[in-house]
């Protein structure tokens, strides 16, 4: 018997003794593995105990290898060793029901994204280390996950999927015809402080528009992320995006003739605003090099809630205002202006948004930044390649599961399969499976019993993956080449031909 796997062990308690069907590397039948209800322990067990016991179990008998040809455990023998059965702190595992909630989050992620006709792309989890590494002194540097391979190579878990897109860009030159819509939903690694909704894996659905300079692609971008909302029952009373432009802060710095290379730095740490001590941000601005005026006009301006009040302070002409305006208006048009709201505050912490920036929040306050984006188009020529006009935004998996849980909006998600097949007696197996192939050549979903097991049992299975009919093969009814079919919602059971049966 294979070593059971660790998923199995943490949950010996919640799940039933019945046969699980799993599959092994080696071998692609399925095995029945029990679950033992004392021991956490994988018992490897010594070379010695291992033999005497192989041997009495098949009777003396010493073979190496077993049915399935696998190596015998004798040779693979080790001292017993205790696993902690719970995943790395940060990481989740995903039991069948967890499961069926990510695919559901998941496919609502991909028909959004196709409903905007977006491509789905993705790129290696592992990546270079330098496609990370920024000079501006973001958290998300620090949170990398990073090694050396066995070649010698600095490599990292990605921690967000943009510098990954960049490279791909960059790789395929001249040969993509822009704009270009693309969407991602892929696994990321931050070492993160462990709070609500944040964890040190997670997934993101990430939308980005290439080649469009306008804010009309910011606007598209807001519009993908409202349907998705509404798709999954959140209302504007619940969530809201907070936006403002990068240009703002820019304006504002070269006012006070701040160089431009220092920007995505002071950006950086303003973003920290929430985080940490006012004085702190005082401090780390003046040691970038900002003079106490300056910092003291970009905190008013950041604390601004109205663009009107913005355009008072920076005057109508600039292109923050302009850029903005033109988001508030589009955003009239899709009709979602009672999601968006002007906020100067927000900035971001990554360091390549260069113009408008926005954020989703939760209305009550009591969660992270459900998703979050933005205007990035000098980060290809920070790679080496040419610019091109770029925004998106990505979009967690774990907040938004949180937000659902407090509106009580988590879909009720259960295993459903069409059929439950059965033979009634162990010599009518072989028809069952003759019955559970022309049903699932149909495109219907069977539940095979491949053991002979009473009546009640199978009910009990029925009820347990809400199977919608119990097809019984059974020798009387066979005879004739027929089978049993019984609806289980309503009880109607009729005798069916094999070739009638759809
Ligand atoms: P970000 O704000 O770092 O942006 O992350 C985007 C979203 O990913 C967050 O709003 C949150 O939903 C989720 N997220 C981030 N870190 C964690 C974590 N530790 N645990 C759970 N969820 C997390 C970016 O990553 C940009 N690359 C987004 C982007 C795409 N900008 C343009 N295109």
């Amino acid at each position: 018997m294979p070593p059971l796997p660790s998923l199995l062990l943490n949950q010996r308690l919640s799940l039933s003794l019945k046969p699980l069907l799993l599959f092994s590397q080696s071998s692609l039948a399925p095995r029945k593995f029990q679950i033992p209800r004392q021991s956490v322990s994988v018992k490897r067990r010594t070379f010695s105990s291992l033999a005497s016991e192989h041997s009495s179990e098949n009777g003396g008998r010493s073979s190496v290898r077993g049915r399935s040809g696998a190596l015998s455990p004798s040779l693979v023998a080790e001292e017993v060793q205790r696993i902690d059965v719970n995943p790395p702190k940060g990481t989740r595992d995903f039991p069948p029901e967890d499961m069926r909630l990510r695919n559901w989050l998941f496919n609502h992620f991909r028909e959004v994204s196709r409903l905007f006709g977006f491509e789905e792309v993705d790129y290696p989890v592992l990546e270079s280390e330098a496609l990370f590494i920024r000079k501006a002194g973001e958290e998300i540097r620090d949170q990398l996950y990073c090694f050396e391979d066995r070649g010698n190579r600095r490599v990292a878990l990605r921690p967000e999927l943009t510098p990954s897109l960049a490279r791909l860009v960059i790789q395929k030159g001249k040969s993509l015809s822009l704009p270009l819509k693309w969407f991602a939903v892929g696994q990321c690694w931050r070492y993160e402080r462990m709070t609500r909704g944040r964890r040190r894996e997670h997934y993101q659905w990430n939308m980005d528009i290439l080649g469009v300079p306008e804010v009309t692609a910011e606007a598209e971008l807001i519009a993908s992320i409202v349907t998705f909302f509404k798709r999954i029952g959140i209302k504007e009373s619940d969530v809201g995006f907070k936006v403002s432009s990068r240009k703002v802060l820019q304006e504002v710095l070269r006012c006070y003739s701040v160089p431009e290379n220092l920007f995505g730095k002071v950006c950086i740490i303003i973003d920290k605003i929430e985080k940490i001590p006012i004085a702190e941000i005082k401090r780390e601005l003046n040691v970038t090099g900002l003079s106490e005026e300056a910092i003291e006009e970009l905190l008013q301006v950041l604390s601004i809630k109205s663009l009107t009040k913005l355009e008072e302070i920076l005057g109508g002409a600039g292109e923050a205002i302009a850029d903005l305006k033109e988001l508030f208006s589009l955003a009239e048009k899709f009709g979602y202006s009672e999601w968006i709201q002007f906020d100067a505050s927000v900035v971001r912490g990554l360091a390549y948004y260069t113009g408008i920036v926005f954020e989703g929040f939760d209305r009550d306050g009591k969660l992270r930044a459900i998703c979050g984006g933005g205007r990035y188009d000098r980060l290809l020529s920070t790679f080496g390649g040419d610019d091109v006009p770029a925004c998106g935004f990505g979009f967690g998996d774990a907040v938004i599961v949180e937000l659902l849980k407090e509106k009580g909006l988590l879909p009720e998600l259960s295993l459903e399969v069409d059929n439950i097949v059965c033979a009634l007696d162990r010599d009518l197996q072989g028809v069952a499976a003759i019955v559970a192939t022309k049903l699932r050549e149909k495109g219907q979903s069977v539940d095979l019993v491949l053991e002979s097991k009473p009546l009640k049992w199978v009910f009990k299975r029925a009820a347990r993956t809400n199977a919608q009919r119990l097809i019984m093969v059974g020798n009387t009814e066979w005879q004739k080449g027929m089978v049993v079919v019984k609806v289980l919602s309503s009880g109607k059971q009729y005798e069916i031909k094999l070739d009638e049966l759809e």
